[in-house]
């Protein structure tokens, strides 16, 4: 029998990562256990008060039954008592809040749900593959927009060309960011919403994923700005150390939001009571948080000197557990010399989690992408091995 993915399925770019792997492959191969700043997945265990909760809650869940698709009231009221407390954003729990699945989840969906085939939709480059995957899947056509240091990783969405905005129907956003650490401010947002709303453009904002990783000022939700039009993801993932558990939110827009909820009454059946009810814990908790916040600057601090002592220039990101570091020549060379043996650190390549824009720039290209996820000893560990690279 001849079978086949379907043709949205396969239009999907090819993995990336593939020669990296293979390298990672022959390195455990060769008894090196790699120190792995690749995939951004904390390996700091989720909060005891949080799994603690699971047993009792299954308990009062004796009979299983199907989770309400959006949240329950419980579980929405939380997210609203976050979002007040954080942002100071009221929000209304029935009908501006749901439940997903963990923003990737979200990401992917959403535009299924109000995209029509062709639209263009605004992706960053580099940006969170989702976006680009789930425009594509929706038959619509993502247009890479590049984030640039001489911009601050900010989007430059006076300089989209007139017709391209005039044209498209949504735009991502993803501060605070990944793989920069860029932080959009309010008057950042202020201009961007006020450009939105004049070319009809929705906004999509991935920006609950690295929100209350930061080492300056708070970074601030967009919905502190304006509510109408947009629609922000959320989730515990980072926030948390839950990446196992999939759960968070999507908010804002009421019409944005009805939409997503109608999307989900078809295509799941909502998140697991027991995993709602872990989420409540921990979306009240601000202490662990906190305490997740210094452990991550110091892996920083030990991590930017050893880079510098080899002869790169650092900057200090205002938020997420991410380094993004310019490095000579190509990123994917870079990375490859990383994984020789003496050595044994994995990286990401910026080029392969980047878009080519406008023009033919790659703006991932020079960069590779440190996730501040292995342990203190191993960051440790890996600066010391960096040394050999000095000249
Ligand atoms: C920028 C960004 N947005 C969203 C997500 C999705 O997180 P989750 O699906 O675990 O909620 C990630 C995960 O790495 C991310 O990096």
């Amino acid at each position: 029998m001849d079978i086949n993915p379907s043709k949205r399925l396969a239009s999907l770019p090819p993995y990336a990562f593939a020669e990296i792997d293979k390298k990672v492959e022959a390195l455990r191969a060769q008894g090196v256990t790699p120190i792995d700043f690749g995939v951004g997945d904390p390996t700091e265990p989720t909060p005891d008060y949080v799994a603690e909760c699971l047993t009792p809650s299954a308990r009062a869940h004796a009979v299983s039954g199907y989770p309400n698709y959006n949240g329950s009231k419980k579980f929405r009221s939380a997210a609203a008592d976050y979002m007040l407390r954080r942002f100071g954003v009221t929000l209304n729990p029935e009908t501006e809040i749901s439940s997903n699945a963990g923003s990737k989840e979200a990401i992917f969906n959403f535009p299924e749900a109000i995209l029509e085939p062709a639209d263009t939709v605004l992706c960053p480059s580099p940006g969170y593959p989702p976006m680009k995957t789930g425009t594509i899947f929706a038959e619509s056509q993502p247009y890479f927009v590049p984030l640039l240091e001489k911009n601050g990783f900010l989007i430059d969405y006076a300089a989209i060309p007139k017709d391209i905005a005039q044209r498209a129907k949504m735009i991502w956003l993803n501060y605070p960011n990944s793989p920069t650490g860029a932080v959009a401010s309010r008057e950042y947002y202020k201009g961007l919403v006020e450009w939105a709303h004049r070319n009809n453009i929705i906004i999509a904002a991935d920006e609950g994923c690295y929100i209350d990783i930061y080492f300056d000022d708070k970074p601030p939700s967009i919905l502190e700005v304006d509510r109408e039009g947009i629609v922000a993801f959320y989730s515990l993932s980072k926030r948390n150390n839950m990446t196992g558990y999939r759960v968070g939110f999507v908010c804002g827009d009421e019409k944005l939001v009805n939409i997503y909820k109608r999307l989900k009454t078809n295509v799941d059946s909502g998140v697991p009571n027991i995993i709602q009810d872990a989420a409540i814990v921990a979306l009240a908790d601000d202490a662990h948080v906190e305490s997740m916040r210094r452990l991550y600057k110091e892996k920083r601090d030990i991590l930017l000197p050893a880079l510098r002592s080899i002869g790169l220039s650092t900057t200090e990101a205002g938020a997420t557990f991410y380094v993004w570091q310019k490095v000579p020549g190509s990123d994917v060379e870079f990375a490859k010399k990383l994984l020789d043996p003496s050595i044994g650190i994995v990286v990401t390549p910026g080029s392969l989690i980047s878009d080519v824009c406008e023009g033919g720039l790659n703006p991932g290209e020079g960069y590779v992408r440190f996730a501040l996820v292995p342990s203190l000893e191993q960051v440790r560990e890996a600066a010391k091995r960096l040394l050999s690279l000095r000249s």
